[in-house]
């Protein structure tokens, strides 16, 4: 595979773009930005890069893909780094006759090192670059999984929608029983003190994101509904006033987590100790 290729980033301004910036920088790479503001244009990215990576919201990935894919060449890449990919992955292949990859970094640009980070990649069209793409992030630590774009949404909407959506609205539940901050913190036990810090997690970044990773995934409502469904079945089990019928219901859930829990318990002792300092 070649070193030091010439790589362009759209989007390369904002928070991901950065980080994929110093990334391929750090490995030895060329990398161009560009954001709306910057002096270099996409047209100067398509014309010198040999890689075209999307770093954008996800609308504006479709959009810029519709612009510049007619105009790229065969022996380039675009590829985008979009929290869902049905819709961007489709519409980079019906633009252009390059290389298509579509790839969602499980992670944030808070993370130090890509070692040990899960990243989502859905085949588009070719192999060369699939193939240099793969080693220049698992040569990293990387934990590269092939997936399809529909079934890649359908995870996220239960790894991110329900999960964000679940701290928004137990930080809006803790705003109507009007829970401030520093009872919040006087009564935290470690298992709220982190979810009361992956609320404030969430509030402190971009909340666009967020509403993207929800609002646009077309799973989302059909998780929802049936999330709902099981809030329903968990309140007439455990408010039922019924012991026996409450544990029955909590050891059918154990059931389905029985070869789990031991080492979820393990690894969530990890992150208790480390945010009170190990002693
Ligand atoms: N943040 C994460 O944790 C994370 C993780 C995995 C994947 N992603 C995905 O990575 C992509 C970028 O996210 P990010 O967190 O880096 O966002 P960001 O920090 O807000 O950066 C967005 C970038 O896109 C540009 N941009 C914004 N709106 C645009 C528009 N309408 N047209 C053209 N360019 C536009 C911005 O350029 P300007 O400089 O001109 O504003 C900026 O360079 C998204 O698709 C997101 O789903 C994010």
């Amino acid at each position: 595979m070649s070193k030091g290729i010439l790589i362009g980033i759209i989007g390369g301004t904002g928070s991901m773009g950065k980080w994929f910036r110093d990334f391929f920088s750090d490995a030895g790479h060329k990398v161009l930005v560009s954001g709306r503001k910057t002096e270099t244009t996409y047209t100067d990215i398509i014309k010198e890069c040999d890689a075209v990576i999307l770093s954008v919201p996800l609308d504006a990935a479709i959009e810029i893909s519709g612009q510049i894919g007619p105009l790229l060449r065969k022996n380039q890449l675009l590829m985008d780094l979009c929290s869902l990919k049905e819709a961007v992955v489709k519409n980079m292949l019906d633009n252009t006759e390059a290389d298509v990859i579509g790839t969602h970094p499980l992670f944030g640009p808070f993370t130090d090192s890509i070692k040990g980070q899960n990243v989502i990649f859905c085949r588009g069209r070719g192999e060369y670059w699939l193939k240099w793409l793969e080693d220049e992030y698992t040569s990293k630590g990387a934990v590269v999984s092939l997936m399809d774009p529909t079934v890649h949404d359908r995870h996220m909407a239960i790894v991110q929608g329900l999960t964000h959506f679940l701290a928004i609205c137990m930080g809006r539940t803790l705003q109507k029983m009007n829970m401030n901050n520093s009872t919040a913190l006087s009564c935290s036990t470690p298992v709220f003190k982190i979810n009361y810090d992956l609320i404030g997690r969430l509030f402190a970044q971009d909340i666009g994101l967020y509403q993207n990773i929800i609002s646009k995934n077309i799973h989302f409502s059909d998780v929802l509904d049936l999330f709902l469904s099981v809030v329903d079945e968990g309140r007439d089990s455990l408010l039922s006033g019924q012991d026996e019928k409450g544990l029955l219901y909590l050891e059918n859930v154990r059931d389905y987590f029985k070869d789990s829990c031991r080492e979820s318990l393990k690894e969530s002792n990890k992150f208790i100790n480390a945010l009170y300092g190990e002693q």
